[in-house]
């Protein structure tokens, strides 16, 4: 059983996973089945769901703002998901609705704390701080090599942006970060490989939320 982690009467599902996991395909395929399923969904994404994450994702994501140091980048994220979860999620959540976010606070975690060095516990604490703790009832990691999800994700577009463009070691740290989180907390987690297919992994996801009680 998920001992939930908060009050709110609707479900918080997260999508985490390095670049080209295939995060997009589940999180539509997810929101179909649960909209058959007769609920309310709210599909959003981090960095954005919000015009001040928007703008914020531009900022942090575009090439062309000039060097981003790691601080700066990190509270700018951490800003993006206060943004959003005091204006989208935690409403929808109030409301009874599902949420399925792709990405939260562990791609924080995975990508600032472990990939630019500035470590897991404060980048932690900064986004605990902005979310006033929110957690997911459930995060869905698809654990992706980082060899295969670079070719994923550039097989569909010319251009990666500046944090999928880092070399293939950033991605590697930031896999094993995201392994340790699922380790560290396997009542919220569910670990799923990337190569499985998309059907594969679509049906772990809705068995697992089977078991979640409504
Ligand atoms: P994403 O939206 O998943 O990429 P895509 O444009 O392919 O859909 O995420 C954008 C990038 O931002 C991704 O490389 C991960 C990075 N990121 C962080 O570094 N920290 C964060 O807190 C979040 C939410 C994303």
């Amino acid at each position: 059983m998920h001992p939930l982690p908060h009050e709110l009467p609707g479900l918080f599902i997260a999508l985490e996973g390095g670049d080209g996991a295939g995060k997009s395909t589940q999180a539509s395929l997810l929101c179909r089945a649960l909209e058959e399923d007769g609920r309310t969904v709210v599909r959003t994404r981090e960095p954005g769901g919000t015009p001040i994450g928007e703008k914020v994702r531009s900022l942090v994501l575009d090439h062309g703002h000039g060097e981003i140091d790691a601080r700066t980048e990190a509270l700018l994220f951490a800003a993006s998901r206060a943004a959003h979860v005091h204006q989208v999620i935690v409403p929808a959540l109030t409301r009874g609705d599902v949420v399925v976010c792709d990405r939260y606070i562990d791609s924080s975690v995975a990508y600032q704390g472990a990939g630019r060095d500035l470590g897991a516990q404060a980048v932690l604490e900064l986004n605990l701080w902005g979310t006033d703790g929110l957690r997911p009832d459930l995060t869905v990691l698809l654990d992706v090599d980082p060899a295969e999800g670079r070719t994923r994700r550039t097989s569909g577009k010319l251009d990666e942006d500046r944090l999928e463009s880092e070399p293939d070691a950033f991605h590697t740290k930031i896999r094993s970060a995201f392994l340790d989180l699922a380790r560290q907390n396997p009542e919220r987690y569910l670990v799923l490989s990337a190569s499985g297919t998309i059907d594969e992994i679509h049906t772990a996801i809705r068995d697992e939320l089977a078991r979640i009680p409504a």
